[in-house]
């Protein structure tokens, strides 16, 4: 059997990875800033959390949701302090999109409604509802086509207040677009749709697939301007790798029997994992990291091109690829073996491990410099 080929593939195969590095068979070694897509929170391969899947490999891997985990708590706890919604309930599932889904679903069982007001230009993942709230038509199939979604222009106020009413099921944001190349939702945006979330008595759900788990500097990007939404949605760096997905749900909010479900979400392992990920977090301050490493990422970036190009917070950063420079992801990587994201049509995303350090940028700083320089226009 052949694979599926669906993705477009760097000829490179890492089999190694620490920290923030990978190696391939023959022994080259690259530098990650990408994060395998904003995975990679605590770094590769960290010694704590390889041990803890190993300790909890030899005791059960899994078991359905029929019975009692007390790891799903100890996790539930661990995040809630973390992240500073100790009062919210965790509703655990296995990927982005899964979270996604699983939080329209809420919004739609709340409220008894089904519209759904999201974004241009966002991304929430390749399933039905998910896909739906997907600004890219290339994606959404026509058996996903059938949700009632309007797209309004982030940061803008106006169609946000007409898009939303008394039919809204939910308000759907990321906490920065990641896919979509780095574009933040400011204070008065997010304000404003917390106010009608609760004008028009729908849900607002805040997507930190990929800008939570510390990446922006706090634990979650939207704590930045001070609201709380009643659903916010998690995976990537949630498991370091590990599958595993998450919905922060208010305390207004509440379960019966049966409303949700899922056969693998919350299994042993992935709490192990997940779990492992909160205490490297908390012990080795990489929120704190985070925040300080994208203060001396972004300005060393902001000396080398136009700042105006350079967006998003912490280590979750985006910058226009200068026009006379075209080809600088593919020369960072094939010339500097250093991997970096893009997002379409122009953009290089950074979203390095969380505990990335300064020898590590200088690397990346450096390589710029000579891409950026070897290519001035004359
Ligand atoms: C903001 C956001 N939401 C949802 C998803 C989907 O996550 P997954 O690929 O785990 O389904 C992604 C993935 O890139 C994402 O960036």
């Amino acid at each position: 059997m052949k694979l599926f080929e669906v993705y477009s593939l760097l000829p490179i195969e890492p089999v190694r990875a620490e920290g923030s590095w990978l190696w391939d068979k023959d022994g080259n070694r690259y530098l990650d800033f990408y994060g395998g897509h904003a995975v990679i929170s605590i770094g590769h391969n960290h010694p704590k959390y390889q041990q803890a899947i190993k300790n909890q490999l030899d005791k059960i891997s899994f078991y359905s949701n029929s019975v009692l985990n007390s790891i799903q708590e100890e996790l539930a706890e661990k995040l809630g302090r973390l992240s500073g919604y100790e009062d919210y309930s965790l509703f655990l599932c296995n990927s982005g999109a899964e979270a996604n889904e699983n939080a329209l679903k809420i919004a739609s069982f709340v409220s008894g409604r089904k519209k759904i007001v999201a974004l241009k230009n966002a991304f929430h993942g390749r399933t039905s509802g998910a896909v739906a709230a997907t600004d890219n038509p290339k994606i959404v199939a026509p058996v996903n086509a059938g949700h009632e979604v309007v797209f309004v222009g982030l940061n803008d106020l106006i169609s946000l207040e007409q898009a939303v009413d008394d039919q809204t099921a939910a308000i759907l944001i990321e906490g920065i677009q990641g896919v979509g190349g780095i574009y933040e939702p400011n204070n008065a945006f997010f304000q404003k749709a917390a106010e009608l979330a609760t004008k028009h008595q729908c849900l607002l759900i805040l997507d930190e697939i990929q800008s939570g788990y510390g990446r922006t500097g706090k634990f979650f990007a939207h704590q930045f301007s001070g609201i709380k939404p009643h659903l916010i949605t998690t995976a990537k760096g949630m498991g370091n790798g590990f599958p595993i997905g998450g919905v922060l749900i208010s305390p207004e909010i509440k379960p019966w029997s049966g409303m949700l479900g899922t056969t693998f979400g919350g299994n042993h392992l992935a709490c192990a994992a997940a779990v492992a990920v909160l205490d490297i977090i908390k012990e080795e301050n990489l929120i704190e990291n985070a925040a300080n490493m994208g203060t001396v990422l972004s300005s060393a970036i902001g000396e080398l091109i136009a700042p105006a190009t350079l967006r998003g917070k912490g280590l979750m950063l985006g910058f226009d690829t200068p026009a006379h420079a075209p080809t600088l992801r593919q020369n960072l990587i094939k010339k500097h073996r250093i991997f970096t994201g893009e997002a379409k049509p122009n953009v290089i995303r950074l979203l390095p491990p969380l505990n990335i350090g300064s020898t590590e940028i200088e690397i990346l700083i450096e390589a710029l410099r000579m891409e950026l320089s070897a290519n001035q226009p004359q």
